[in-house]
């Protein structure tokens, strides 16, 4: 019986992690503890932990009078609504949540199992970085987890959530996986915090503004998701993982849908009368996907791009559309690598793609050349021709230059191309081309302005429609938009088995 009793002591005392004290503290800044996360991430009753009784090994720096069991993660497995995966829980409230070398093991088991079993793995950050008084182990332990999500990455979908302040290693590891989600005022993000930064660059810097979720979301494009506290970004991720397969040898999951009348007349209004007044693609996804399912990802970055999961007959896409009502939908460096990512992360995953476009081109000028928007553009170009999974496109409106070849075009491998009547697909927009290629007729012109207005009208009534593009076959089909969700909901259907395989090769070159 006293080893019975033991046993309870033990677990109860290992729950606490750093004490009542330490988690009153944490709840005192709007945060929650390691378990309460997992209870609210997990179904109830679901959680199975290993490693509850692991304690750190080092001797130096007094750390043999301190310790607590678990060291500072919890970490397991259970479901979310009903699908398994797996899960470690950083606890702030032992040594900040750093990393040592006993902490690194319990979650690099859990690592090897998630991948062994194919399941996802969702970590929940909270760590100030490498364990300071364990030296080398620690950052040992920290590549032995960078390696392992790199082998995970394209076979098992990761997910972070950075749930406090996160520095040196804790946010590697989270940049790697395939989405980071971040809550907002209690959760940082930084290599090096605004100390080292003053030291450094004498910029004056506050954790927020250096590393906080709306920075991270807006600025940096580093999360995918700023929530509004933890609560939120815990839904978000059962959220994520509904449109997501287990790993990348299944499909996602597939949800009841019930066939009912799929004509959308609003689709033939939302296009405006004048080509160069924007609207808001969301309008379009809201029309064609199944309702309320559209679950947008990396929203206020790079916002001339837009990108989200969604499902069509109950079936998960994944969607990229320009977006004409920020920039008029132009692609920069940024959008590129949006997309880039995206795609990427839906073609690992066997879910199929939709890409709305309406794009003028490119976007010129010094700061895109000299940051390398060849290059960056090249991404999403590369990413959108190696994916495999059924790709179809709906052209709105402008499709012009590069980007039309780009934005899923056929050539590049779509398998369905659709196009409304108020497509135009050219090199260019019409005043842009009749200024140059009538440049001659124009300046000799008694009067060039006339001129020029006639020479651009010219141009519109040649280029400025799809019937060009569908006489080669490049457009599949001319589509009322009101009749594009029964297309599509046909057209995936069509596409549900199959199978393009690339050449042999140990993997290709991305621009990155
Ligand atoms: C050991 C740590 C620790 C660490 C925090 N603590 N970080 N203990 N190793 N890395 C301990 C503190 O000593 C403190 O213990 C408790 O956690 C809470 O920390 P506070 O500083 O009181 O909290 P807060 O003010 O909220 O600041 C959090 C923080 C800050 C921003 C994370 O603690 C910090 O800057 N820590 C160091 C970050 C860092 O440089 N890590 C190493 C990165 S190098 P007590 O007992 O007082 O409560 C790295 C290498 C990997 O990670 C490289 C990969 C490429």
């Amino acid at each position: 019986m006293n080893k019975i009793n033991d046993l309870r002591e033990k677990s109860a005392l290992a729950k606490l992690g750093g004490g009542e004290k330490r988690i009153a503290a944490q709840h005192k800044k709007g945060k929650l503890s390691a378990r309460e996360r997992l209870q609210l991430l997990l179904d109830e009753g679901s959680f199975e932990e290993i490693g509850m009784f692991v304690n750190h090994r080092c001797r130096d720096f007094g750390m043999e009078n301190e310790s607590y069991l678990g060291d500072g993660v919890v970490t397991g497995y259970g479901t979310v609504n009903g699908r398994l995966v797996y899960v470690y829980s950083q606890d702030f409230t032992v040594f900040g949540g750093s990393l040592s070398e006993t902490h690194a093991e319990k979650i690099i088991k859990i690592m090897d199992l998630a991948l062994q079993n194919g399941a996802p793995l969702v970590g929940l950050n909270d760590s100030g970085g490498a364990r300071i008084q364990e030296g080398v182990v620690s950052l040992g332990g920290y590549a032995d987890i960078f390696y392992r999500n790199v082998q995970s990455s394209g076979v098992i979908p990761q997910i972070s959530a950075i749930l406090g302040p996160c520095a040196g290693g804790a946010v590697y590891s989270p940049a790697i996986t395939d989405f980071i989600l971040m809550a907002e005022n209690t959760s940082y993000m930084f290599v090096t915090g605004p100390n080292v930064v003053k030291t450094v660059t004498h910029e004056n810097v506050t954790s927020e503004e250096l590393g906080g979720a709306q920075t991270h979301a807006s600025k940096s494009g580093v999360t995918h998701f700023a929530c509004a506290n933890e609560v939120e970004a815990i839904e978000n991720i059962k959220q994520l993982l509904s449109y997501m397969p287990q790993n990348c040898e299944e499909d996602a999951p597939v949800y009841d849908y019930e066939a009912g009348n799929e004509v959308r007349e609003t689709l033939n209004n939302i296009i405006p009368e004048n080509p160069n007044q924007p609207y808001d693609i969301k309008e379009v996804i809201g029309e064609v996907v199944d309702s309320g399912s559209f679950m947008e990802v990396h929203k206020d970055w790079a916002e001339n791009i837009v990108v989200g999961f969604a499902r069509i007959a109950g079936r998960s896409i994944g969607i990229v559309a320009n977006q004409p009502a920020y920039l008029a939908g132009v692609l920069d460096i940024n959008a590129s690598r949006k997309g880039a990512r995206f795609v990427r992360f839906c073609d690992a995953f066997n879910i199929p793609l939709l890409v709305l476009v309406d794009v003028p081109g490119f976007l010129p000028g010094t700061d895109q050349e000299w940051h390398g928007v060849i290059i960056h553009g090249a991404k999403l170009l590369y990413a959108l021709s190696e994916a495999t999974v059924p790709k179809v496109t709906v052209i709105t409106r402008k499709a012009y230059g590069g980007a039309y070849d780009v934005m899923n075009s056929k050539h590049i491998g779509a398998d369905l191309n659709y196009a409304w009547p108020t497509a135009e697909i050219a090199v260019m927009g019409a005043k842009g081309a009749a200024e140059i290629i009538f440049k001659k007729e124009i300046s000799e012109a008694a009067d060039p302005a006339a001129k020029l207005k006639e020479k651009e009208l010219e141009y519109i009534e040649k280029f400025a429609n799809p019937y060009g593009a569908a006489a080669r076959g490049f457009i599949d089909e001319v589509i009322m938009p009101a009749d594009t969700r029964a297309k599509l909901i046909r057209g995936f259907k069509m596409l549900e088995n199959k199978v393009a395989k690339m050449p042999k090769r140990k993997h290709g070159n991305i621009p990155l």
